[in-house]
C-alpha cells in the first residue's frame, strides 16, 4: 500500500492507504476528503479532482499529458502544480505523497 496525504485548505491532514494501480482521486473519494468531487467519475472531464502537487513530489508525480492540460484550464485557481487526481496513478514511488485541496474547493 501506498501512503497519501490529501490536505485541505483548513490544514487538516487526511492519511489515505491506496492500492498501486488506483488513481488518487479514487483514494480520496473512498476516504470522504473533502473538496474532491471527482463528478465525471474519473474520465478527465470535470476537474472537480483538482490538487496541488507539493514541490517536492512535483518530478516524482510528473507533468500531465495533453488531455489533462487542456482540463486543467477549467480548474479553480489553477497553479504550474496543478493536477487531476484522477489522472495520478498510484505507484511505490508515490509513498508519502502530499496533495492540496485548493481552498475554493474544499
Ligand atoms: Fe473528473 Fe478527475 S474526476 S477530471
Amino acid at each position: 500500500m501506498t501512503q497519501i496525504t490529501f490536505v485541505t485548505h483548513d490544514g487538516a491532514r487526511h492519511v489515505v492507504e491506496a492500492a498501486n494501480g488506483t488513481s488518487a482521486m479514487e483514494n480520496a473519494i473512498r476516504n470522504s476528503v473533502p473538496g474532491i468531487d471527482a463528478e465525471c467519475g474519473g474520465a478527465c472531464a470535470c476537474a472537480t479532482c483538482h490538487v496541488y502537487v507539493d514541490e517536492a513530489w512535483q518530478t516524482v508525480v510528473g507533468q500531465p499529458e495533453a488531455m489533462e492540460e487542456d482540463m486543467l484550464d477549467f480548474a479553480i485557481d489553477m497553479r504550474p502544480n496543478s493536477r487531476l487526481s484522477c489522472q495520478i496513478r498510484v505507484r511505490d514511488e508515490l509513498d508519502g505523497l502530499i496533495l492540496f485541496v485548493p481552498a475554493r474547493q474544499s
